[in-house]
């Protein structure tokens, strides 16, 4: 294990998967996490992270100095190198310019840190203070053209420093620094893989369970499915999964999610469908807030009523991942849309939760659902969001409009398929805005609902850039829909990027 800690640095996610990549697991902290807690984590090394302060800023993040006296190796990257430097007695100033973006190394003496890289190695630099001299006890290892202290190090005390950010892809070697100071200086293994994390799961989860039952609201969608089969591979039978059909799922999805779970890995599967219900409490309502909100709360009833009709359950299994546990909490954004409330279970519900994902990255659940053996189709599958076709439906939903905006979908979906963009395109789904026009049909007039494609590049959903479909796709794509569903005479295509606008349209 490999402790990061906290200091608010915007790559902190990034400097937790470059460890983790290397087969070195590693969890972040907050800064101000005591140093019993550290001890008790017994980690082989720790990683102060960058952060946005100065350490002469009022309630500027701080840290115990003993932390430099437990005998524990410690990388500090761009203001924890700062802190280090500062705390152990060196000089932090301010520059009169800010240096930002790619920057040349120029190494001196011998470095276990820096083994491998050339002299002039390029790194990139994002900092306003930087260490103008060195604590006691330290040397310097390398400078660039205008930062005195790149790269120190106190080769004795193992305490490390780099100015620089060795976790983002412009640092050309910043890979080798993380694993020199990973194996050669932490003497970490590097052995952590998903087949490991599967077989400490299992075992964790069968300690924790014991021959009681444990309940899981199965999605369909990638993180609940894959927790789900992990704990199932623990308990088997003493698992037992609830499939909330709402009605607003796409077309043949919850016959698909029924043969992965009840055919191929012979779960108990109890199938619920309750489209009427949610029909019936979304009629009249066109605000998107609004409905996500009655299908958030309805979800959670739903479900409860339908977890009381078993007896004795003690557990209950959730897909949180480990962006949604460190996220948690820290985020003060403006609220856009309410999408957290929304298909996610309240904390009061009266199980123990088992939460087998929490510390794995969205990219490591699909490795451990491939290696779990879950179909492709789920482990890769889209986001979807939990109100499902209903914030597709714009305005007020029905059953006729869902039955239209259902087949559209499809057949947009299996033509990205065919034409082999389902994995560089990060969503693509068919939109009902309720608007109707004049179209000409067979010599007739018609006057009927357009459908709008959205398809999205994006890394994290937090930004997007609208998808570069080929025309002959959209054609075929507009040809079949306006051909195959009925009362759709127009396909527009959605060519906005988010921000200004977002993924959805509601
Ligand atoms: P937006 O539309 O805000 O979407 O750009 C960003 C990502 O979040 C998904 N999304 C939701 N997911 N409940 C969810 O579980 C919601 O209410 C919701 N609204 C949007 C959206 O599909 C995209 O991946």
């Amino acid at each position: 294990l490999v402790l990061i800690l906290d200091f608010g640095g915007q790559y902190n996610q990034l400097i937790a998967r470059r460890v983790r990549e290397a087969g070195v697991y590693s969890e972040i902290v907050p800064y101000d996490i005591s140093m019993d807690e550290i001890k008790a984590k017994k980690p082989k090394g720790i990683l102060f992270t960058g952060g946005p302060s100065s350490v002469y800023g009022q309630d500027a993040p701080n840290v115990d100095l003993e932390i430099f006296n437990l005998n524990i190796p410690i990388l500090g990257i761009c203001y924890g190198a700062q802190l280090m430097a500062y705390k152990l007695g060196g000089k932090v100033a301010r520059p009169q310019k800010r240096e930002y973006g790619k920057v040349e190394l120029n190494l001196q003496g011998k470095s276990k840190l820096l083994e491998g890289l050339k002299d002039k190695s390029i790194c990139w630099m994002s900092h306003t203070d930087y260490i103008e001299q060195v604590p006691e006890g330290f040397i310097v290892t390398a400078t660039t053209d205008s930062c005195p202290v790149a790269v120190m190090e106190n080769q004795d005390k193992l305490l490390y420093g780099v100015q620089f950010h060795p976790e983002v892809e412009h640092t050309k070697k910043g890979k080798e620094i993380l694993k020199n100071f990973l194996f050669h200086i932490c003497k970490c293994k590097g052995n952590w893989t998903m087949s490991t994390f599967i077989e400490e799961q299992i075992e964790k989860i069968r300690d924790k369970v014991g021959n009681r039952k444990v309940l899981c609201a199965l999605s369909g969608g990638v993180d609940s499915s894959v927790a789900a089969v992990l704990v199932h591979k623990a308990i088997g039978d003493q698992l037992t999964c609830i499939f909330v059909d709402h009605g607003l799922l796409r077309k043949d999805e919850g016959d698909q999610v029924e043969r992965v779970f009840r055919q191929q890995f012979h779960m108990n599967f109890i199938p619920v469908n309750y489209e009427e219900h949610f029909l019936k409490k979304l009629s009249g309502i066109e605000d998107p807030e609004k409905k996500r909100k009655i299908i958030g709360n309805e979800f959670i009833r739903v479900f409860e009523k339908e977890a009381k009709k078993l007896e004795g359950i003690d557990f209950l299994v959730q897909g949180t991942i480990y962006p949604d546990v460190v996220e948690s909490g820290t985020k003060t954004a403006a609220v856009i849309k309410s999408h957290h409330n929304v298909g996610g279970l309240p904390k009061d519900l009266q199980f123990e939760l088992i939460e087998p994902l929490r510390t794995l990255f969205k990219d490591e659940v699909r490795a451990v659902g491939e290696e779990l053996g879950i179909p492709r189709d789920i482990v890769w599958r889209q986001p979807f969001p939990g109100p499902g076709l209903a914030i597709r439906v714009l305005g007020e939903v029905t059953k006729g409009k869902l039955e239209i905006l259902r087949e559209a979908d499809a057949i947009l979906r299996e033509e990205i398929k065919k034409a082999g963009l389902d994995q560089e395109i990060w969503q693509y789904f068919a939109v009902l805005p309720g608007i109707r026009s004049v179209g000409v049909m067979g010599d007739e007039r018609t006057y009927d609902y357009t459908i709008a494609l959205r398809a999205v590049t994006s890394s994290d959903a937090m930004t997007a850039d609208w998808a570069r479909i080929p025309y002959d796709v959209l054609e075929k794509i507009s040809n079949r829909i306006v051909n195959e569903v009925q009362h759709v005479n127009r396909i527009v295509y959605d060519i906005t990027s988010k921000p200004p606008s977002t993924i959805e349209w509601e």
